[in-house]
């Protein structure tokens, strides 16, 4: 007959030795329970660890662990229920029996609902206007399983991590910046979960809880740096004029931030992209304040015609700590980035990291490294460009045909996203509501990319997650809505 064991949780005891004994005696384990017993803390019903955990955890014989536990029968302190173990007793009637207190809650920061959910009234394959994703259908999933399936065909899966990150993936990426004309060594590489995880860890790495970011931020980039207490200084940045230098310089000076960052190339939410010539005052006013420069580069790879211009971190310098991602051009799911630093700034940056994660997947890294080393990464953003630019130059028809009077958007010539500005009679909150009934989902929430109050009334329009049709007819309907309310 097959024997019925029960599996049900059991109390965790502390059973000490009497004073001079090397062993446990029976009287050990009835004096553990009774002590906790008498003072009310056994609820009622719980199970004692059965006999089997107290010999292997006491080293005790069988036979001691059970005259210990028929002593606590006969003190009608427990009962055997047999097969099931041994299980705690009601106390008398004068003492009352152990109640389940609540434990306090956690204290933690107050932030909305925490859950990402499916919006209200949002239906069946709504038109995206509003991501920063790319079309999953641009993306060369099948070329990555490939190089999944290889990597699992010739390592298996991998037992160890570097917690810097795959040492071959490191040297390609390092390889691959140096011939951008941007200073990489495969040892100031540090791979990380996506930008946003670059992010994370020079927040944590700094000496000072103080940062400067474009206003209006990287909203996800902003709620990491409130999280986290920092002290921000906002620079205003209107996509349609660029920054004002001598207001950010201002800024700077008065605050003195620890670091400085931006994203360079088609910022989000506005699309923007620094001149060069804003780049080297940058540079200047970073020298001149000494306040370090972070640039995220997500963008880069996404400028027309598959160029690229030189970045910060090409400008300035191995002192740019410089972030990128193959998360929106390569697979948002594999979720990996990376951070180069230098000799200087490497080890806090990987304590940073290390403290955050241990390592990546060593499985995701020998992946995307066999993609980028077989030449599937560079042939897809190739290819993905030409396919970004058409869908670029259609959405600008659209805006163009369809748009009223008064409604003016940026011509950012690359990345997912422009910035569609409306006059402020729109109700963008009212007008994002009726759209989300009509299956189109904009991002108007301006309080999570601004600091203050906002110096800007509109939203990022996405030309790249949606077809070219689709795009299209999003933006008939919000044109729709917005007559409506300049009505
Ligand atoms: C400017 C910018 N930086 C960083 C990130 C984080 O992206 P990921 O972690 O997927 O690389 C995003 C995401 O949208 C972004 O827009």
């Amino acid at each position: 007959m097959k024997r019925t064991e029960n599996k049900s949780p059991y109390l965790r005891l502390h059973i000490a030795r009497s004073n001079d004994s090397r062993a446990f005696a029976r009287m050990d384990i009835v004096a553990a329970v009774r002590r906790e017993y008498d003072s009310g803390k056994l609820p009622t019903g719980s199970r004692l660890p059965p006999v089997r955990v107290l010999q292997h955890q006491l080293g005790v014989a069988k036979n001691t662990a059970h005259a210990a536990y028929e002593e606590l029968v006969a003190q009608g302190v427990v009962e055997n229920r047999q097969r099931l173990g041994y299980f705690v007793l009601a106390r008398g009637k004068d003492r009352p029996t152990a109640k389940t207190t609540t434990p306090a809650m956690p204290m933690l920061l107050k932030v909305g609902s925490g859950v990402v959910r499916k919006a209200k009234g949002e239906g069946k394959n709504p038109i995206r206007l509003g991501s920063a994703f790319i079309d999953a259908e641009l993306l060369p999933r099948e070329r990555v399983a490939e190089c999944f399936r290889a990597v699992l065909k010739q390592q298996g899966l991998p037992n160890d991590y570097d917690a810097q990150g795959f040492p071959p993936l490191r040297e390609l990426i390092a390889k691959r910046l140096v011939k951008r004309g941007i200073p990489a060594r495969a040892d100031d590489v540090i791979i990380t979960t996506g930008s946003q995880q670059a992010l994370d860890v020079v927040t944590r790495a700094l000496q000072k809880r103080s940062i400067a970011t474009e206003n209006p931020a990287y909203g996800i980039g902003k709620q990491l740096f409130e999280m986290n207490q920092m002290d921000v200084t906002g620079l205003p940045l209107d996509p349609f004029v660029g920054p004002d230098m001598k207001v950010w310089r201002k800024l700077l000076a008065l605050n003195r931030p620890a670091v400085l960052y931006v994203t360079t190339n088609f910022h989000n939410p506005t699309g923007y992209s620094y001149s060069t010539a804003e780049l080297m005052q940058l540079i200047q006013l970073s020298q001149e304040l000494q306040i370090g420069l972070v640039e995220d580069d997500w963008g880069s790879d996404m400028l027309s015609y598959s160029e690229f211009r030189p970045p910060l971190r090409a400008l300035g310098g191995e002192n740019v700590l410089y972030m990128n991602s193959f998360t929106k051009k390569l697979i948002p799911s594999l979720r990996l980035g990376f951070l180069l630093a230098n000799e200087t700034t490497r080890a806090a940056l990987l304590a940073a990291k290390r403290v955050a994660t241990l390592a990546n997947p060593t499985i995701v890294e020998a992946a995307v490294y066999e993609v980028v080393a077989r030449g599937y990464y560079d042939t897809h953003l190739r290819r993905l460009q030409v396919e970004l630019d058409t869908r670029y130059r259609a959405c600008l028809d659209a805006l163009t045909a369809l748009m009223p009077e008064g409604v003016r958007w940026t011509t950012p010539g690359g990345g997912p996203v422009l910035w569609l500005e409306l006059p402020r009679r729109v109700d963008l909150h009212a007008m994002t509501e009726r759209l989300r009934e009509n299956n189109v989902l904009l991002d108007a929430r301006l309080k999570e990319w601004f600091f203050g109050t906002p110096h800007l009334h509109g939203t990022r329009i996405n030309y790249a997650q949606e077809s070219i049709e689709r795009t299209r007819r999003g933006l008939e309907l919000l044109a729709q809505e917005i007559r409506r309310e300049l009505a």
